[in-house]
């Protein structure tokens, strides 16, 4: 996949329309009330927002929040899937859940942080979202309704796509910053891009330059760290990992899984027994290719699945039945800090152990704190990894983390991302 793709500097938009697809997917108090709990989403946006307004563009924002189902035929199917009894099923029910996921709060967010007012659309591409970007003047923003409420959004139909464009009239201008939502080939993040010319806004730019850096171009030795609980969703991130880095480091559940496939015992660990057969193919591709594939040598293990559980320290492939391993040990510790030390480019995705609880955060601490002292460029995946580093207190000691979960993990797969792609090349 070509990187280098045009962005807003490439691109007179002063007295245009401007539509700009961000990620504004922000998580929200569960309780209904819509207040935003963490608005680092809204936050990333601004300096593409801050300079498309200075440059005299009127912004026609736009984003999906949550996963609305935009027909009630849908929505009863989906609910009857669940095995939601028929008459609980009502439209009523149904635009419950769509009004819980309207966007006043993120208009009201997006105001707040731009210091300006936000004028909010009523609907996507309908009457009132037409009247109101006919309306806008430069140096003024909108935010349409969630893109998941028209259902041609996630099936990427031509005619929601250009109904899109429309709204940025003839000499409108598409700008996507909405890198969590690249790997979705959706009207609003990618469909559009057939109708206007299409660039990417400063946060795209940014994720493409680090990530894609580091996958493109690496400064070696490239470390990548890859934990998380399962092997299954990680199956892509390590095999294009493999082709790449110079050492690939495993921990978290899906370590265990590895030892299991290497004859290990490993008691209640989470195991993928499907995934074994990879696990082998995977140590084999290793030192096929050369590459470090370091795997835990001792591991903290525990008697139940609770932050008060009682714990001790076994080498890894000899754990008790009864015990279940929940984080890498002090020797695999060193092991793994003494990897990255010398690195010059780490990849992280994904945690070493249970790092909610903090009997078991030990290892996943420890590689934030050891990626805080190198010198290499580190880059945090989007999701889980980046909320540990961020729990942990090193956030701001890192060079890049991504505001992709599943955008980034696509990424770093090897992925062509269709938000990515319909951009304009250099
Ligand atoms: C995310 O939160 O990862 C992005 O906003 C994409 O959301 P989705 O998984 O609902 O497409």
């Amino acid at each position: 996949m070509n990187y280098n793709k045009k962005t807003v500097k490439d691109i007179d938009v002063a007295g245009k329309k401007v539509l700009l697809r961000c990620d504004f997917n922000v998580p929200q108090d569960k309780k209904g009330s819509g207040a935003i709990t963490d608005d680092k989403r809204i936050r990333a946006a601004l300096p593409t927002i801050q300079y498309l307004l200075d440059q005299g563009a009127a912004v026609i924002a736009c984003s999906h929040l949550g996963k609305p189902v935009a027909t009630f035929e849908s929505y009863k199917k989906k609910q009857l899937e669940k095995g939601k009894d028929e008459a609980s099923i009502t439209e009523e029910a149904w635009q419950k859940s769509l009004k819980a996921l309207r966007m006043e709060p993120v208009a009201a967010r997006l105001s707040e942080l731009l210091g300006k007012p936000v004028i909010l659309a009523d609907d996507v591409v309908g009457p009132d979202a037409q009247a109101k970007a006919a309306a806008l003047k430069p140096g003024e923003i909108m935010l349409l309704q969630n893109t998941r409420f028209e259902k041609g959004e996630t099936k990427n139909d031509p005619k929601t796509a250009k109904a899109l464009a429309d709204l940025a009239g003839a000499d409108g201008v598409y700008v996507s910053d909405a890198f969590g939502a690249v790997h979705r080939a959706h009207a609003s993040t990618a469909g559009v891009a057939d109708y206007l010319p299409a660039v990417s806004g400063f946060l795209i730019q940014k994720e493409l330059d680090f990530i894609g850096g580091a996958l493109a171009n690496p400064k070696r030795p490239l470390v990548a760290i890859l934990g998380g609980s399962k092997v299954s969703t990680k199956i892509g991130v390590i095999n294009n990992l493999l082709e790449i880095a110079d050492t690939v480091i495993i921990g978290g559940g899906m370590a265990y899984t590895f030892a299991a496939a290497q004859g290990g015992q490993i008691g209640d660990s989470l195991l993928e027994a499907d995934w074994e057969d990879y696990a082998r193919d995977m140590v084999k591709k290793a030192a096929d290719k050369g590459v470090k594939l370091l795997l835990p040598v001792d591991t903290v293990i525990a008697d139940a699945f609770s932050p008060d559980a009682n714990t001790q320290v076994v080498a890894n492939g000899e754990i008790p039945a009864g015990w279940q391993g929940l984080d890498i040990g002090p020797k695999t510790i060193e092991l793994y800090c003494q990897a990255v030390a010398d690195a010059g480019t780490v990849i992280w995705n994904g945690p070493m152990g249970v790092f909610e609880f903090e009997k078991f955060a030990v290892g996943t601490k420890a590689m934030a704190e050891a990626l805080s002292k190198t010198n290499a460029i580190t880059i945090i995946g989007g999701g889980d990894s980046a909320a540990a580093v961020q729990q942990l207190g090193y956030a701001d000691k890192m060079s890049h983390i991504s505001t992709g979960g599943g955008a980034s993990l696509e990424f770093m797969e090897g992925k062509e991302l269709p938000g990515v792609a319909c951009l304009l090349d250099k």
